[in-house]
């Protein structure tokens, strides 16, 4: 191999190792899912945890039920007054990240007087 060959190669080795490396990366870095997840702690609490249940508070409920009512607030199968204007958009990917982030807190302690 000559020079200006190596060179190519390596250019043409680091661009498959980018592209290879780009989409399981993003899948598991815990940042990504956050930085999604963190645009609801406005209404849901932080972490999910809101106080006083309203809105319900969605830290640590099961993923697939997250999921599930994340999806149809989307598709207007399920009625809201906020919900499906803050579900658009999104796609099944995220909704994966933002309810798997939601599924591993911690819910907030069951408190006296709500
Ligand atoms: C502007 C306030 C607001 C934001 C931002 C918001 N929500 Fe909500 N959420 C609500 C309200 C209010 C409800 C109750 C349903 C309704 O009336 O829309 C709700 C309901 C839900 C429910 C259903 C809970 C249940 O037990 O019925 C889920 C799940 C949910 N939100 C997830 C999210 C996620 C995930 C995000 C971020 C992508 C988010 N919400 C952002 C206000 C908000």
């Amino acid at each position: 191999m000559n020079t200006q060959w190596r060179a190519a190669y390596s250019v043409a080795a680091f661009a498959v190792a980018i592209l290879a490396g780009t989409a399981p990366a993003q899948a598991q870095d815990p940042n990504a899912a956050r930085a999604l997840a963190a645009t609801c702690f406005t209404c849901h609490g932080t972490e999910g945890r809101s106080v006083g249940d309203v809105p319900p508070s969605i830290a640590g409920r099961e993923k697939a039920v997250l999921l599930q009512l994340l999806k149809d607030f989307r598709d207007g199968k399920r009625p809201a007054t906020i919900m499906h204007q803050q579900a658009k958009g999104y796609t099944d990917a995220q909704f994966e990240f933002i309810a798997g982030y939601f599924a591993n807190v911690k819910p907030a302690p069951a408190r006296a007087g709500y």
